[in-house]
């Protein structure tokens, strides 16, 4: 299996750009002999510091949300255009706490994840299910129905910039994590989804990151699984001590 690992932190809204500015350079140092992908998604107030900090190296940089559209009236929201201007390379799309707190619906998801894709932005689709969902035996249904609905128009050619991120929401700073057997459950089965979106051969090379409560302590085997191709990383993303031992889990 060809499928290279990408490891992601998500740093929610925290850290002014001073405490951006720290936590990024730390993160250049000491994952510069890292053998995996890596993404730094800050707040946007600290993309263009951050951007000029990871510049050039092996992390990428990455925002949390995009407004579904170009331009216009709406206040409060930050467009692809002016992430493009500050060298974002990767857009978050669909978090749970945008569908959930947010109210974020998959057709609204859609529309950004299009509109991301269409200029030129890698995309990471985060699907996943509620507690109650889980508890109901509705895991399957409603992952299925996320990444359907959040791919709808998306071309095969458009998916080798998609990656998604498994993220069950019971897990998500809760430090409840999902076994590695039960997140495989789920990959797997997203696999499945895509391969009856766009063949099999396709659905092999997309890179699926579980997230919730990823640490230290069970990032090596969570990634030992044969569909989980990395981890979208909340709080241990805030700091060098938690966040690299799990960016470097090998
Ligand atoms: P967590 O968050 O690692 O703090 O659980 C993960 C996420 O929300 O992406």
């Amino acid at each position: 299996m060809s499928r290279s690992y990408y490891i992601a932190g998500n740093w929610k809204m925290h850290k002014t750009r001073s405490e951006s500015a720290e936590l990024a350079r730390a993160l250049v140092d000491q994952l510069k002999d890292g053998k995996h992908t890596y993404l730094a998604a800050p707040s946007f107030t600290s993309l263009e510091t951050v951007g000029a900090i990871v510049k050039g190296t092996n992390i990428r940089l990455g925002a949390q949300d995009c407004a579904c559209e170009e331009q216009g009236a709406h206040t409060g929201e930050v467009s692809v255009l002016q992430l493009k201007d500050l060298g974002v390379q990767t857009i978050i799309l669909g978090h749970s706490e945008r569908r959930h707190t947010y109210k974020e619906d998959d057709a609204l998801i859609n529309k950004k994840v299009k509109l991301a894709l269409q200029y030129g932005f890698e995309v990471i689709l985060c699907i996943g299910e509620l507690l109650e969902e889980r508890e109901a035996g509705k895991v399957e249904a409603v992952c299925e129905t996320q990444t359907v609905k959040g791919l709808e128009g998306v071309t095969a050619a458009e998916m080798a910039n998609v990656v998604i991120a498994y993220e069950p929401v019971w897990a998500i700073g809760t430090g409840k994590t999902a076994t590695p057997e039960d997140a495989e459950a789920v990959h797997a089965f997203v696999r499945k989804v895509l391969a009856r979106l766009y063949g099999a051969e396709l659905a092999e090379k997309v890179l699926i990151q579980y997230g919730g409560s990823v640490k230290p302590e069970n990032a090596a085997q969570l990634m030992a699984k044969e569909n989980i191709d990395g981890a979208l990383v909340g709080g241990a993303s805030l700091k060098p001590e938690t966040f690299v031992p799990i960016a470097k889990f090998v």
